[in-house]
């Protein structure tokens, strides 16, 4: 009796702390624990076929009529429907899965949301140029709401991957080269992507992509095999991915890339060895599209049964598209060829996510969130990134910005109206009716009279030259060319990669036949890769670079040329001369024989009988040189800013300390504009030879005219690690430290590390 009423009163006493203690809340160990549970609970209850539905991710139209879908759903065939859309008809499947299915479970509806649903931002390659992780969170922030407002909850972004090839399409997709910033806007797109409550209705799943090395593609064709030594694996291809998993990515995408010889989709090493074991990444991996299935053409499977064995013994979760796994996960496991855990595994990493999700609690979307899309807020943010984005890589004569009260300027170019190429690659839903052009923002603001336009080259492969002496008549009558140059939105983004990156048709033609007219001249390029400019950039006075700027693509530019805003952007990548120059990344090796403007003859200079010695032996083409057209980091404003007073707070670490380092900026123009100070390190001699140049932090400061600010950054043992091919080190030795505005210059300082 007494132990009855002691057991009552343990259970009020516990009632009452829980009624009266709303604040008590879980811990993560707790989450975590009851997760886990709930995962398992429902795993014990699923049939095998359940399994490897939950397995199988599929578009729409590979499975048949609008009944064949349903049923599918009803038998539990597929765990997510990629590129479903319609809020109605995302509820209505949900509603079978949720209500006609055996087990109740939800399903998720992905689709690419690369750089906006509706509301479509800068080319993720121009987001980067704005190295502000704050718009950008925002920017993705706001493509989850949108996109969550008609289903979508799972989204194959951010696109993380590195890349040094401006041939490659999908750098426009990419942050760049550079795998420190690429880190901080990873983070920066997990977080604006699944929000700040996963169960919330606009959190959406994210996913780092496409792990991994898939940049690296030889000769920057898409698709193509990839070579990736595991010190550049780990020091650099790496990183954002990383960031990506601390952050809280809900999914990983393997790639299409053979790897050292194992297609990534199958690479128990990057995969399994990495991502699982070392980082003890607890999400979901899917395949990128037939990904598994291609691991025959790769050479690396005979049939679709084996593709399949070798994707989950690697550690794949969800195949994409292809059916390797519907068809072919049970025999195997009948055959003894896999253990039931392997599949139990991948079951539980995808229901996690559902269950972070929500999806449980809320399978269904409100049919009134899609009205969300495309407002004012939304389309002012676009604006703001696309201004950000924007890099001033020329100013002569301070040319830009123009005068509001310019009596006349000449709008010209295959860029200036051209609505769908402003969105650039990876839009699926955003609509070239709702882009405002750059030449309808410049009417705007001057009026229809002050603008005369002479589009002239009607895409940016045009060869047709027949209209360019209206174009220079235009020119003629105006007080200064602005002219819109660049590349369609069809010459960039996935498959689409060029083995030349100068600008296409004639416009550089046009360009010489405009300079020729004496008037200032402004180029705007809007283009998804860094472009070879070398020749346009000589003959402008002005010269901006906007890559394909998204929905608001031409007021942002707008404000930009008529001097609202002061640039601020800065290259996430390096320019080259020309395409034979690839790659050329600034965090090169220095070589044996690096070379200079002494050791270096310019091929026109060189005379016919030269002796086999006369020209050195270093580091350099004959005709490029041993520089970059422009360097990664670079970007000019419309005032000047002087950098003074390196201090470092130590001049010698031990290998777990920490520097202080600071410098003082001064804005010696006439207005105020923003510049982004950054931090460079050399570690002089490593047991593997280190990059001449290593972006390390970076910090933004607004500085009025004749004001000063100081930076500062603090270098901690997370910076001055690198892997050394058999582990992670930091190795005493002399280390150079700079500060300035790209990776070209900077105030110079030093600093030992001892053991
Ligand atoms: C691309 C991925 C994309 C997937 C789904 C593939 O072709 O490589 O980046 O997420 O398709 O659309």
């Amino acid at each position: 009796m007494i132990r009855i009423y002691k057991i009552l009163q343990r259970i009020f006493v516990i009632a009452l702390i829980t009624s009266c203690s709303p604040e008590i809340k879980e811990t993560p160990d707790q989450g975590k624990h009851e997760l886990e549970k709930r995962v398992t609970e429902l795993l014990n209850k699923m049939s095998l076929d359940e399994k490897i539905g939950q397995m199988s991710q599929i578009d729409p139209g590979m499975v048949g009529s609008d009944e064949d879908i349903e049923q599918a759903v009803r038998e539990g065939r597929y765990g997510s429907f990629l590129n479903l859309l319609g809020a109605e008809r995302v509820n209505e499947l949900q509603k079978i899965a949720v209500e006609e299915s055996r087990l109740g479970i939800p399903l998720i509806f992905a689709r690419d949301v690369i750089h906006g649903f509706k509301t479509i931002f800068p080319i993720p390659l121009g987001m980067a140029a704005s190295w502000n992780p704050e718009i950008v969170k925002k920017a993705f922030r706001i493509s989850a709401i949108e996109a969550s407002s008609v289903g979508i909850k799972w989204t194959f972004a951010p696109m993380i991957d590195i890349t040094w090839d401006p041939r490659w399409g999908r750098i426009a997709e990419s942050c760049g080269e550079d795998p420190y910033l690429a880190s901080v806007l990873s983070k920066a797109m997990v977080e604006g992507i699944q929000g700040e409550d996963l169960t919330d209705p606009t959190s959406v799943a994210a996913c780092a992509k496409h792990y991994v090395g898939y940049g690296f593609s030889e000769a920057g064709r898409d698709y193509n095999t990839t070579y990736i030594s595991e010190s550049l694996l780990r020091n650099v291809v790496l990183k954002p991915f990383k960031a990506a998993q601390k952050a809280g990515a809900l999914t990983f995408m393997s790639a299409f890339n053979d790897l050292n010889g194992v297609p990534t989709s199958g690479n128990k090493f990057t995969l399994r060895q990495i991502l699982r074991n070392e980082w003890n990444y607890d999400g979901m991996v899917v395949s990128d599209w037939a990904s598994v299935e291609e691991m025959i053409s790769h050479g690396f499977c005979a049939d679709k049964k084996e593709a399949a064995l070798k994707a989950i013994q690697a550690g794949v979760d969800m195949e994409m598209a292809s059916d390797t796994y519907s068809n072919h996960i049970a025999d195997l496991l009948a055959e003894g060829e896999i253990d039931i855990k392997l599949i139990d595994e991948a079951v539980k990493n995808i229901l996690r996510v559902k269950i972070k999700l929500g999806l449980f609690e809320n399978p269904y979307i409100e049919l009134k969130a899609g009205q969300k899309i495309l407002n004012k807020e939304f389309l002012a943010h676009a604006q703001t990134v696309a201004r950000e984005s924007i890099v001033l890589l020329k100013n002569e004569k301070k040319t830009l910005p123009l005068s509001e009260d310019i009596k006349s300027v000449a709008v010209i170019g295959p860029l200036a109206d051209a609505p769908r190429d402003q969105l650039g690659t990876w839009v699926f839903d955003g609509e070239a009716k709702h882009s405002v052009t750059p030449i309808t923002a410049i009417k705007q603001l001057l009026g229809d009279k002050k603008v005369n336009y002479a589009q002239t080259l009607k895409f940016s492969r045009d060869e047709d030259k027949s209209r360019f002496a209206k174009a220079k008549l235009a020119a003629k009558k105006s007080d200064a060319i602005v002219f819109f140059a660049g590349e369609e939105w069809i010459l960039s983004g996935e498959g689409q990669c060029r083995g030349e990156i100068n600008l296409p048709g004639a416009q550089t033609e046009l360009i010489e036949e405009l300079k020729k007219t004496g008037k200032p001249l402004v180029l705007v390029f809007m283009a998804g890769r860094p472009l070879a400019i070398g020749k346009e950039l000589t003959m402008a006075d002005a010269v901006l670079y906007a890559w394909h700027g998204g929905t608001m693509a031409g007021p942002a530019i707008t404000d930009i040329l008529f001097g609202k805003y002061a640039p601020s952007g800065k290259l996430p990548v390096t320019f080259v001369k020309g395409a034979g120059q690839i790659p050329f990344y600034y965090y090169r090796k220095n070589t044996g024989r690096p070379s200079s403007n002494k050791h270096w003859t310019h091929i026109d200079d060189i005379s016919v009988e030269n002796p086999q010695n006369s020209l050195g032996y270093k580091s350099h083409h004959l005709d490029y040189g041993f520089t970059p057209l422009l360097p990664f980091g670079y970007g000019l404003t419309y005032t000047t800013f002087e950098y003074a007073d390196l201090k470092l707070s130590e001049d010698e670490i031990t290998t777990d300390g920490s520097i202080e380092v600071s410098a003082t900026i001064t804005n010696t123009g006439q207005r105020e504009a923003t510049e982004i100070a950054q931090l460079y390190i050399r570690d002089r001699v490593g047991s593997i030879t280190r990059p001449v140049k290593e972006l390390k932090s970076y910090t933004r400061v607004t500085i009025k005219p004749g004001e000063k600010a100081q930076v500062k950054f603090k270098l901690t043992k997370d910076d001055l690690e690198f892997f050394n091919g058999e582990k992670i080190v930091v190795e005493a030795g002399e280390f150079d430290v700079w500060v300035g505005t790209d990776s070209d210059s900077g105030l110079h300082g030093e600093f030992s590390i001892i053991n």
